[in-house]
């Protein structure tokens, strides 16, 4: 019997053939090209998880860094979430939506507790991106402007609203026209706010920049993007889709500058990782301006349902009760002076690491060595990824429960991943590095 238990195969007589059956429908019905880019790269088949380990078909371990892009902030499964919803599915799954959800009323009140300053009414969907397109709404409808200020390679999502104000282009080229009047700064620039924004429905901006590559702003940046909208009556979009609830070592993101938005948006973390949800958390008076006479402007079938709100509201108990955003400093500290020893031990793989709390990344020299990288660390039983908007950059986005234990054996594991590729590989860059840097120090 596997770690995965009796249950776990889901009725294939074999770990192999459930494995075969996977991948033969993620080719013929998914993603072709995904699924074989996937094989290739040794990608199991994952039937169980708790806590921070996934565990796959063969009943073979796995520390989860890659985290699922940031949703496992309290690691798989947690048992007082999961409870939460159980009970809430025996007793009504989702909301009749012509009375009145005890869940979805509590869910904002304490979002609006929890938030910064006086944002206040909440507007729930499933996904971040439904969460970032609510918010560019919001800010047209409350300014009656168009022109929305976003910055170059950001990650807002893939619906047309949120693709139109992300930066990569290749994924908006096939898509083209967008969202006609949005203009795209550079990342951590305070210097072009003011001009920029002037006549702007909204500057919407990541605290850190997570599929940009763990793009850590220089400190103030927040507060100059709030001076900016205050002087040009923008409406400052926080995107705390990723940097939320706990991941950069305080609550909020923007938290570092001491700012307050004018809206705030969330999913990933939000409800434990179990539930899927996205929310937007707007001041009462942006949300007055924009739908205070039309209610109905936009709304959610599936949005705030009673088994994600019941998720959230017992993630939101754990984060407090285990008080588990203290932690994140001192962990984050330790994967990323470990990355940073890397880094400086081979200077010919990796250009540097770079992070904030438990978002860290290894900016590799070249894609190539991502390639190596992330299936070498999953044969070591280590999950990792590389980031949307920048694919030589490998993320480690663990739960906020890890382990010193568990970075130190997912270093281990990113060394020996970063040894093969240089052995494999060699310098794809051409230059010898390694000289460059001895001489350097
Ligand atoms: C900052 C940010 N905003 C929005 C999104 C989109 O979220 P989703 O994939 O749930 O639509 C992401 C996803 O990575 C994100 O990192």
């Amino acid at each position: 019997m596997s770690a995965a238990g009796p249950n776990a195969l889901y009725g294939a007589p074999s770990p192999q053939a459930l494995y075969d059956e996977a991948y033969e429908n993620y080719r013929a019905y998914l993603n072709p090209p995904l699924a074989r880019v996937m094989k290739l790269s040794g990608s199991p088949v994952e039937v169980r998880a708790s806590g921070t380990t996934i565990w796959d078909h063969a009943g073979k371990a796995y520390l989860d860094f890659a985290g699922g892009y940031g949703v496992f902030t309290l690691g798989h499964s947690h048992p007082r979430v999961v409870a939460a919803v159980r009970e809430q599915l025996e007793r009504m799954s989702l909301s009749g939506k012509t009375m009145f959800d005890p869940l979805v009323g509590r869910l904002a009140k304490r979002l609006a507790e929890i938030t910064p300053g006086d944002l206040a009414i909440s507007f729930f969907a499933n996904s971040g991106t439904e969460a970032v397109e609510g918010a560019l709404k919001l800010a047209r409808a409350a300014t009656g402007r168009t022109k929305v200020v976003a910055t170059q390679n950001a990650f807002h999502g893939k619906t047309l609203g949120a693709l139109s104000v992300s930066g990569r282009d290749a994924y908006k080229a096939p898509f083209a026209p967008l969202l006609a009047d949005v203009v795209h700064l550079p990342y951590g620039d305070s210097a072009v706010l003011a001009s920029a924004l002037a006549d702007a429905a909204a500057f919407v901006v990541e605290p850190v920049q997570g599929e940009g590559g763990i793009v850590v702003p220089p400190l103030g940046y927040l507060s100059a993007a709030r001076a900016a909208c205050d002087a040009s009556g923008a409406l400052l979009i926080a995107d705390e889709v990723q940097t939320g609830l706990g991941r950069c070592g305080m609550l909020f993101g923007c938290e570092r500058d001491g700012i307050v938005p004018d809206v705030l948006t969330l999913a990933k973390g939000l409800s434990g990782g179990v539930v899927p949800i996205g929310a937007y958390v707007a001041r009462r008076t942006v949300w007055e301006a924009a739908y205070g006479r039309a209610p109905l402007l936009h709304t959610s079938t599936f949005g705030g349902n009673p088994l994600a709100c019941a998720a959230a509201l017992a993630a939101l108990d754990v984060l407090r009760d285990d008080d588990l955003v203290r932690s994140v400093h001192a962990r984050g500290r330790r994967l990323l002076q470990g990355a940073h020893r890397i880094a400086a031990a081979y200077p010919e793989v990796v250009r540097e690491a770079r992070g904030l709390g438990l978002l860290v990344g290894v900016e590799l020299r070249s894609e190539g060595y991502a390639g190596t990288i992330v299936p070498e660390m999953l044969k070591s039983g280590v999950t990792a990824a590389w980031t949307l908007n920048m694919q030589r950059m490998i993320r480690l986005e663990p739960p906020l429960i890890v382990t010193d234990a568990e970075i130190d054996t997912a270093l281990a594991a990113l060394r020996a991943a970063v040894e093969v590729a240089r052995e494999r590989l060699g310098d794809l860059n051409g230059a010898n590095v390694t000289e460059h840097s001895r001489a350097s120090t």
